[in-house]
């Protein structure tokens, strides 16, 4: 097998078991920060816990650069032991190419369509507007997929860093419970 593959295998295997069921998954907490204060602020980034059941995120980030042409994301996937460590997952895509051909990868699709439903990101490039998550549940993420694996329980956080241009703009750190 080769080793993107591989990759692309572990990939998905890790969000089928991040994803795996409602049950299991639970998020804890959302942070953003804007690297770059000139480039994007958050206007609100939180996540909301109605009754124990239904918890949701949210987020808006106001871009002062637009259009946006060309953006990147590096997902990379920690689990907290000692603090955080890198866990297994680490993979960077180019938005706009990713959104202009979404066959292309696979990996990043199956991601992108657990929540473009929530998102005003749900068109191809360029931007030119704010960009707004609302209300994502960990049962609108768990609803993609059902088949649970193996997986360590505990705690776990996705990392995802926006670079526009080519330097770092954003970041956001989704923490979340494997139980
Ligand atoms: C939690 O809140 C949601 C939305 O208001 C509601 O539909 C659901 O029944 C509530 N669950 C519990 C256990 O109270
Ligand atoms: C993920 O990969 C990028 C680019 O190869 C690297 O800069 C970064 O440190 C890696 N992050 C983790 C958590 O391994
Ligand atoms: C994107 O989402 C908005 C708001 O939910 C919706 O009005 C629009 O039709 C969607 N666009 C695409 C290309 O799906």
């Amino acid at each position: 097998m080769g080793p993107k593959l591989k990759l692309l295998l572990h990939f998905l295997l890790a969000l089928q078991l991040v994803s795996g069921a409602s049950s299991l998954v639970e998020f804890k907490n959302i942070k953003c920060e804007a690297v770059d204060k000139e480039f994007c602020t958050f206007e609100y980034c939180h996540m909301k816990s109605v009754n124990r059941t239904y918890k949701y995120i949210s987020l808006r980030a106001k871009l002062f650069k637009l259009p946006v042409t060309n953006a990147k994301v590096n997902g990379a996937l920690y689990q907290r032991l000692n603090g955080y460590k890198p866990f297994l997952y680490n993979i960077t895509v180019d938005c706009c190419l990713f959104l202009k051909n979404q066959k292309s990868n696979p990996v990043a699709s199956f991601f992108y369509d657990s929540f473009k439903g929530f998102s005003n990101l749900n068109h191809s490039c360029p931007y030119n507007h704010d960009i707004v998550l609302d209300k994502l549940t960990a049962e609108s993420v768990n609803h993609r997929v059902t088949n649970i694996l193996p997986f360590p329980e505990g705690e776990y956080m996705l990392n995802f860093n926006w670079m526009v241009y080519g330097s770092s703009r954003a970041v956001f750190k989704i923490y979340f419970a494997l139980t």
